[in-house]
Parts: C-alpha cells; sequence; structure tokens
C-alpha cells in the first residue's frame, strides 16, 4: 500500500474537510464514465494472464530482442515497468530474457536505424501497440521493422513474429485479422495512459521476465484498500492548485523511477490539461537534478508543489569503501551504506524545499517489487481520475492531442501536391 503524508504541504488540507469528502464522491461517480474501464482491471487479469503468458513464452522461445513500437501511453508503461523492476540498464546488464527496444516513439529516421543496428543478426519480434491503430509514428516504424522481418524470415516467419496490441475493431484489428498475427484486444473503456495494467504493459513486461502476477496482485490490493491515501494526494494537490501551486514536481532519489516519472507526466498532463486549468507535472530526477534545478525550485518562482517518492526497502546494501588508501574527504562516511547517504539527502533537500516554501507531499512506497509497481501504477491512476474530476475536467480523452495531428496530415498532403 502507498502512505501519503501531507505535513510538508503546510497542511494544505486544513480547513479543507469537504474537499476530501468530494474526492471520495468523486471517484465513487468515476465508474459512470467512459474510460474508467481500468478500474475494475486488477479483477478481470486472470480472463487474459494465461494468453499473454503463452506469447511471451513463444518470444522468449524464437527471439533474442523484442522490439516494442507505439507511443505515449503505448509505451510508457511498460518502459516504466522494465526500469523499475529490473533497470534501466536492462538491456546492457547480463540475463536469460529477451533485450527490449522502444520504437515508434519519435519520426527520427537515425532512430530506428540505430535500432536496427543493436539487434544485428539477432532474432527478434515486434509486438506494436496502438489502441486507435492509426498513429503516424507507430505505423511508419511498424513498416520499417516488418520490412525487416520480411527480408530475414519471409512472409510464413513474419507472421509468426508480429503480435498487435490494439483496439477491436481498429485498422490494426483489420490488418493482423487479415495477415494472422496472434492479437490482444485493448479492453473498452481503457485509454493509453490508463492502459499499463493490460497486454498493453503486461506483455513486454513478461518478456522482460517479470512477474506480472505478483504486480496485479499490489493493483488488487491497492484497489481493495487504497482509496483513502489516492484521494488524500488528490485533494492535497489540487489544494495546493487553488493556492497559487501550478506546477507539481514529482522527485525521487532512484534513477530506476525516471522512466516512471515520464509516465506520470503523461497520465497527469493529459488527464488534467484541459478547459484552460490543470497542474503542470515536471519530474526531478536526485541528486543529478538537484545540480540543475535544484536552484530554481530553492529560489525561483514560488508556484511549486513537490511530491517526493520513498522506497522504504532499498534494493541496494552498497556500502561506502574504507581503508587507509582513501585519503579524500570523505573521513566519517567510510563503510556508511549508500542507501543511509541517499536517505539523509532526501530528508535534507525536503527540508531545504519546505523552508524556501515549497510544499511538499510524501508517497512512501514499500519496495521496488514487481508488486510495488502494480500498486504504485493503480495508485497514480486512481488519483490522477479523482483530482482530475475535483478540477473540473473530465480524466479521459485528450482532445488536445489532435490539433497538431490534424495540422501535421494537412501539411503533409500538401508536400505530396507539391
Ligand atoms: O493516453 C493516450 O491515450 C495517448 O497518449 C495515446 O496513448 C497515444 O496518443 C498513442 O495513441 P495510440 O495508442 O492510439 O497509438
Amino acid at each position: 500500500m502507498i502512505k501519503v503524508a501531507i505535513e510538508g504541504a503546510m497542511n494544505a488540507l486544513d480547513g479543507d474537510g469537504p474537499r476530501a469528502i468530494n474526492a471520495r464522491k468523486a471517484f465513487d461517480g468515476l465508474e459512470t464514465l467512459d474510460g474508467a474501464g481500468w478500474v475494475n482491471l486488477p479483477m478481470d487479469y486472470t480472463k487474459t494472464s494465461q494468453s499473454i503468458k503463452d506469447a511471451s513464452a513463444k518470444i522468449s522461445d524464437s527471439s533474442d530482442a523484442l522490439v516494442v513500437i507505439g507511443v505515449g501511453g503505448s509505451y510508457l508503461g511498460a518502459r516504466a515497468a522494465i526500469e523499475f523492476i529490473k533497470s534501466p540498464n536492462y538491456n546492457a546488464l547480463p540475463k536469460s530474457s529477451p533485450d527490449i527496444y522502444f520504437a515508434g516513439l519519435n519520426l527520427s529516421g537515425e532512430y530506428l536505424e540505430q535500432v536496427a543496428t543493436l539487434i544485428g543478426e539477432r532474432d527478434f519480434s515486434v509486438n506494436v501497440v496502438s489502441k486507435s491503430g492509426s498513429t503516424l509514428e507507430t505505423a511508419i516504424a511498424l513498416r520499417f521493422f516488418k520490412e525487416l522481418l520480411l527480408k530475414r524470415y519471409g512472409p510464413d516467419g513474419t507472421k509468426d513474429r508480429i503480435y498487435v496490441t490494439t483496439d477491436g475493431g481498429s485498422p490494426f484489428d483489420a490488418m493482423a485479422a487479415h495477415d494472422g498475427y496472434c492479437r490482444f484486444e485493448i479492453p473498452h473503456g481503457v485509454g493509453g495512459r490508463y492502459s499499463v495494467l493490460t497486454a498493453v504493459g503486461l506483455l513486454p513486461c513478461a518478456v522482460a521476465g517479470i512477474d506480472i502476477d505478483d504486480m496485479m496482485r499490489g493493483a488488487l490490493e491497492e484497489m481493495e484498500t487504497g482509496i483513502d491515501d489516492a484521494c488524500l494526494y488528490a485533494s492535497a494537490r489540487q489544494a495546493l492548485y487553488r493556492q497559487g501551486k501550478n506546477v507539481e514536481i514529482l522527485s525521487c532519489f532512484e534513477p530506476a523511477f525516471c522512466s516512471m516519472g515520464q509516465w506520470w507526466k503523461q497520465l497527469f498532463g493529459e488527464s488534467e490539461g484541459k478547459a484552460v486549468r490543470g497542474i503542470f507535472p515536471a519530474y526531478a530526477d536526485y541528486t543529478a537534478d538537484l545540480h540543475s534545478l535544484g536552484q530554481y525550485i530553492q529560489q525561483g518562482e514560488r508556484m511549486l508543489m513537490e511530491t517526493f517518492v520513498t522506497f522504504n526497502q532499498p534494493r541496494s546494501a552498497l556500502t561506502i569503501p574504507c581503508g587507509p588508501e582513501h585519503d579524500d574527504n570523505l573521513g566519517e562516511l567510510s563503510g556508511m551504506s549508500l542507501d543511509a547517504v541517499n536517505r539523509a539527502a532526501s530528508e535534507a533537500v525536503k527540508k531545504a524545499h519546505i523552508d524556501g516554501g515549497v510544499p511538499v507531499i510524501e508517497l512512501y512506497v514499500p519496495d521496488m517489487s514487481a508488486k510495488s509497481f502494480g500498486t504504485l501504477a493503480y495508485f497514480f491512476q486512481r488519483a490522477c481520475a479523482v483530482s482530475a474530476l475535483l478540477s473540473g475536467v473530465n480524466p479521459f480523452g485528450q482532445p488536445g492531442v489532435e490539433a497538431y495531428k490534424k495540422n501535421l496530415l494537412a501539411t503533409l498532403e500538401q508536400i505530396k501536391v507539391e
């Protein structure tokens, strides 16, 4: 379970009891909205778990690498989970599971060519993920890797190496049915940024050797017991927003959390940034960003709130080397665990930021296991939806994203004519 503390948020909820109650009410009304299909996913998981595990076993048996093609909510969750649970250096570390590459998240030709170079002569499969089944970046990257597959394995071999995760009835769904690819359907009412606990996130995770049963156990536990803390987080950030804190920095002292920070930015940014309102979500990777954003956070414009993510159990027991050969100025720290130093830094930063006028919310997570990832993903999704509703916007849908897409298609049409 995630524990939320708001001591550092200058008692943001003081005199604001009704908003906490409203948060609970907002969540109770959530399930009636189109887009709330993710709420019960942890209970429905067993319906699809075996087919995901079977596909994962097939990919792992036949491939040294899996290319996950998707953008936005169609890849951020899988990348966040793999880096959080395994490592940001997952591909480079020794392991028995396939490497995982992400593609389709940009329109750079150089990026695609480099992924192909990294795969080299090794056997690979592709998991293309798109709810709409019509996203430009995704479609282009799919063509590129399909060509490579066709050259290497021919039409029959290619058929067995493309896995499609999409909405029933989408253009990719039709393509998969026509070409005979293995298909996973994204359940109705589950939008991209709320889809990490479906095959969208679970298939790449299973291929990376992650225990997806454990992940979903964490989500289920959070679903059953975590409502109060999620509502507290949602209420606190909305109370602070009304006090002029327009930017929320999510920060963490573990680099394995960085990609989850990117996932969180998308979840909250696309869910809340509507109708000329919404808290702008930013992410800080400590201690690296203390030496870059730190100055602004401490003394820049006071429109910031900060949410610290802390893990109760460290994953590493590394200690600072000691011995007479070390004649630097670390003296008294010799032999101390890095975790103790990291925690001391976290406390010091929190205090400095609170003293500098940045209200602080704290989220305590048990550890960096698969189960805790599921717990945290569900916690954030629920808190985000409640927070958006408290702010008076629909957490689902992202009409603003369409604006640039329209412009891009018009420009491409123009280029074709010329
Ligand atoms: O959260 C969302 O819905 C979006 O960010 C989508 O995930 C993103 O735009 C990609 O869309 P699609 O999955 O349809 O390719």
